[in-house]
């Protein structure tokens, strides 16, 4: 008997094909789901070192689909090989911090895992995007995209959409008004220096500054900067991954469906913020292709000088790696 093609005929019109996930940790497990559910490509692989467990994973994921009513296929593997075809590899491979660790100081551990993923790409899925997701975020994402030589249209990273996020939720906890409404930006590395912009922050078209005190926006800039150290803090053994997948398959929808969608990402700054050879948090915009634009903002005093802050924990990152 010829085995049933499942696909409808709408994820057969999707242009993501293949979407790779390497690291099975809480965090590509809840991606996956999310990536899954909304239908964002036809395939999802996962990929992790240790053998049975993607595979099992991926499974557990897939038996879900007759419940939450998607087509997507799921599937697992350990061989780098697997990768091969996908249109996004998104790395959340590596450890996290624990409680007390800034995001740096994951970074030698991560770093050799990150390479070895960056040699299977060129070998395995040379065409792909490049979605970087393990900590330090910042660097990981300018040494990816050093060792591909890819164009920063390809290799970039997540962090705003999940800090905006979380500024988002501090400020609809303060005011009682709905989170559709409000629109806050956060741009610098992803670290305790990172910049929100309550310039640039609204809610319903209107700066949150009609509505909350000096003080209430300035406990919700430092909330924010520190979101994910609280989570860490009251988990203790894991870091944040819900509201991170989130983040990601917010990124992968706007590829997936070629929205032209504006939202911070990490990317490589060449020029744009008086920054060179060195990536960080800034608005962009995601279509089919990647990260087709940086949008540079004109920025005040104060937050030119947030930002060269930002940029400077970032650049003492990358000056270890060099
Ligand atoms: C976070 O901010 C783990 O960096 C991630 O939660």
């Amino acid at each position: 008997m010829e085995p049933v093609n499942l696909s409808s005929a709408a994820i057969e019109d999707l242009n993501m094909k293949k979407i790779t996930i390497v690291g099975v940790g809480r965090v590509g497990e809840s991606t996956a789901q999310i990536l899954a559910k909304e239908e964002l490509c036809r395939e999802i692989m996962l990929l992790d070192i240790n053998e049975g467990m993607p595979q099992g994973v991926a499974l557990d994921i897939q038996e879900s689909a007759a419940l939450l009513r998607f087509d997507t296929r799921v599937n697992g593997d350990t061989d780098a090989a697997a990768m091969e075809d996908s249109d996004i590899v998104i790395v959340t491979a590596g450890i996290p911090r624990k409680p007390g660790m800034s995001r740096s100081d994951v970074l030698d551990t991560n770093l050799a895992v990150i390479d070895g993923i960056v040699d299977n790409m060129l070998h395995y899925a040379p065409d792909a995007m490049l979605l970087m997701v393990t900590n330090p975020v910042d660097v990981l994402t300018w040494h990816a995209w050093k060792k591909t030589g890819w164009s920063r249209q390809r290799v970039f990273g997540q962090s705003g959409a999940l800090d905006t996020a979380r500024m988002a939720t501090f400020i609809a906890l303060e005011t009682g008004y709905s989170i559709k409404d409000i629109s806050p930006l956060v741009l610098g590395g992803h670290g305790d220096a990172m910049v929100p912009m309550t310039r640039f922050t609204d809610i319903g078209g209107i700066n949150i500054e009609h509505f909350l005190s000096p003080e209430a926006i300035e406990g919700i800039v430092e909330r924010t900067r520190k979101g994910g150290g609280e989570i860490l803090e009251l988990k203790k053994n894991s870091s944040a991954y819900d509201s991170p997948a989130a983040a990601i398959a917010t990124m992968v929808d706007a590829i997936s469906h070629n929205r032209r969608r504006i939202m911070p990402c990490v990317s490589i700054l060449d020029g744009e913020y008086d920054q060179h050879d060195i990536a960080m948090g800034v608005p962009a915009v995601l279509d089919e292709t990647g990260l087709i634009k940086v949008i540079e903002l004109n920025l005040n005093e104060k937050e030119r000088s947030d930002f060269q802050r930002s940029a400077e924990v970032v650049r003492a990152d990358i000056n270890r790696l060099s």
